[in-house]
């Protein structure tokens, strides 16, 4: 077996409906068509329709399965409220969430406009909790377990310059997710949470890097394994995260990132 295989075996996910947000590019759309490979349906979400449209077809094209598409800010109530509702009469239930959608600006903070500390505020912290909030009182009401997902980052706790509306958004996320996972555990819902360290995508870094810095930018310098991660190894814990097989896992944040945070803890 190689590093960059699939490790869950076969239908490991049949029956579970699965709703992915930001899920039409990068991290969210590897890890859902992962899902999808082991027999989930997936509702993909992002602004742009059109690109969540070419994805749904492109992977139900290579993994079969079903892939829903729909439109959706996570920063407007109205728009996850008929996202969830659409999600429901499509599948009849969905069984997990992934809160995957994210925005963020590398920038000192004091260049930041108020707007733009709360656009990164608002898509990371308001957005998971509107889609969490949504969904969990759907599934209380409707007596139906769950599952949430939350993808965060390392510096929610350790903390990070440059970053800062998306430090706090993501340590916001983290204690929601421990939270939630002791108050709505005796629901059978459960919440967790993974952080990632440096994983390619395909305009995650040169958006949010200027031009002359992301050609020097070298983002396995710091990981003590020496390499960033494969889609595949975030996809394989995502997916045990959200199967059965972690049913005892509640309020956990698992790190992948290959050492990276302790390697820059300790500079
Ligand atoms: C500073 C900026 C800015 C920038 C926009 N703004 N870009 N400020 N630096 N690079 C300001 C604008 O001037 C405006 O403020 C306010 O932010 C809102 O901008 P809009 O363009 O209206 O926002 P919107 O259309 O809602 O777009 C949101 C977005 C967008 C965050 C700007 O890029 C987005 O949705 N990105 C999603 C993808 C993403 O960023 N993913 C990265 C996640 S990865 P004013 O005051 O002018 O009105 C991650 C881990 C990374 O987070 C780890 C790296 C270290």
């Amino acid at each position: 077996m190689n590093f960059n295989e699939g490790m869950l075996r076969e239908g490991a996910l049949k029956g579970k409906n699965i709703l992915v947000t930001g899920g039409g590019t990068g991290l969210g759309r590897s890890m859902g068509s992962y899902f999808l490979e082991l027999g989930a349906n997936l509702v993909i979400t992002s602004r742009k329709l059109d690109v969540l449209q070419q994805t749904a077809e492109e992977m139900m094209r290579e993994k079969g399965g079903k892939v829903l598409a729909l439109a959706c800010d996570v920063r407007d109530i109205e728009q996850v409220e008929q996202m969830w509702a659409d999600a429901n009469q499509e599948f009849g239930q969905i069984h997990v969430v992934l809160n995957n959608a994210a925005g963020n600006f590398i920038s000192p903070t004091e260049r930041l406009s108020t707007n733009a500390f709360n656009t990164v505020l608002d898509i990371v912290l308001k957005g998971t909790s509107q889609v969490t909030l949504t969904a969990g009182k759907d599934w209380i009401k409707k007596k139906q377990s769950g599952t949430f997902l939350n993808i965060v980052t390392t510096y929610a706790w350790t903390g990070s310059g440059y970053v800062v509306p998306s430090a706090a958004a993501k340590a916001g996320v983290l204690a929601m997710t421990r939270s939630l996972a002791v108050e709505w555990a005796k629901y059978g819902i459960r919440s967790n949470a993974i952080a990632p360290g440096p994983f390619p995508t395909e305009g995650a870094w040169s958006r949010l890097l200027p031009g002359d810095l992301v050609k020097k930018f070298d983002p396995a310098k710091k990981v003590p394994v020496g390499r960033v991660g494969d889609h595949q190894e975030l996809a394989n814990l995502a997916a045990y995260l959200v199967s059965d097989f972690s049913s005892y896992v509640n309020g956990e944040v698992m790190t992948i990132d290959g050492g990276e945070w302790l390697q820059g803890a300790g500079e």
